[in-house]
């Protein structure tokens, strides 16, 4: 081939993959709700709807060991009380590995709680949750799960609210050997999500609406060579990190100690 066919072809596969990279029709499929959840504008968008008899829901067509994966999401605006907007990761079988991304929804006016969760093998237990320094149903904006080998790595809009290392030399379990697929749903919790259970959701407001887009994913079955298989965070992210957990957490596991009355997990040490 001439130097140029070799870069016409080049492009033309760079094309083609960043393109199938932001397409719902190539990377997912909705899994329920019976037509509630629609794939649109040739696969740039996609709908999940809530209404009293059902939410819905999709999932990726393909598992991944380890990856990155950014969406945009867009929450229900308005009175959302009672409603919970979910994008997580999860493995298989009864002792399943899981990452979580929980929206709960609110009255209007009163801020989403974004709830998060690491499962290894089952178990969880590993809660944080945060407000939001914007308004997540006014616009989309981009939620993001990196995991590797060493740590998992929570953003929103490329700033991080979370890390979970890999504290395996301390005994902490470390969701690293199960392959997970990721799920996105809207659905009605109403009997805990919105101040512990105390507000309903009010069906006279359904159907409910969250909506995303351009979702990237970057992941591998197998052993990945690249950049996000050995990210970590450097000084400005670490930085970040520290400014959202300082203004925006309301909820930490690892200073619950009414709740681990045996002592913080070990994880939660400082030097861990
Ligand atoms: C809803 O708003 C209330 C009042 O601001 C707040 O205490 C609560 O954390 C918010 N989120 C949820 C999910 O209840």
């Amino acid at each position: 081939m001439s130097p140029f066919k070799i870069f016409f072809f080049a492009a033309l596969l760079a094309a083609v993959f960043s393109f199938s990279a932001a397409d719902f029709n190539s990377d997912v499929n909705v899994a329920w709700g019976n037509g509630r959840g629609k794939i649109l504008n040739n696969g740039q968008l996609l709908t999940l709807s809530l209404d009293r008899s059902s939410g819905s829901g999709f999932q990726s067509k393909t598992e991944y060991l380890f990856g990155k994966i950014d969406m945009q999401i867009k929450l229900v605006p308005g009175n959302s009380a009672g409603t919970v907007t979910t994008f997580y990761l999860k493995s298989e079988g009864s002792t399943w590995d899981e990452i979580d991304f929980e929206f709960l929804g609110n009255m209007s006016g009163d801020p989403y709680t974004l709830h998060t969760n690491v499962y290894t093998q089952g178990k969880g237990d590993k809660e944080q949750q945060f407000y939001l320094w914007f308004d997540p149903t006014a616009n989309f904006h981009t939620y993001s799960i990196l995991w590797n080998p060493q740590r998992i790595i929570l953003t929103v809009d490329g700033t991080p609210i979370r890390e979970f290392k890999n504290s395996e030399s301390i005994g902490v379990l470390f969701p690293k050997s199960k392959p997970m697929r990721m799920y996105a749903s809207l659905w009605n919790a109403d009997d805990w999500a919105t101040r512990g259970g105390l507000v309903k959701t009010d069906w006279s407001k359904a159907p409910f609406m969250a909506s995303y887009r351009s979702i990237k994913i970057e992941g591998s079955s197998c052993s990945p060579s690249s950049s996000w298989y050995t990210q970590q965070m450097d000084a400005t992210s670490q930085a970040r990190l520290r400014w959202v957990q300082k203004n925006y957490m309301i909820y930490n596991y690892c200073t619950d100690r009414k709740r681990f009355p045996q002592g913080i997990p070990r994880e939660c040490a400082p030097s861990a």
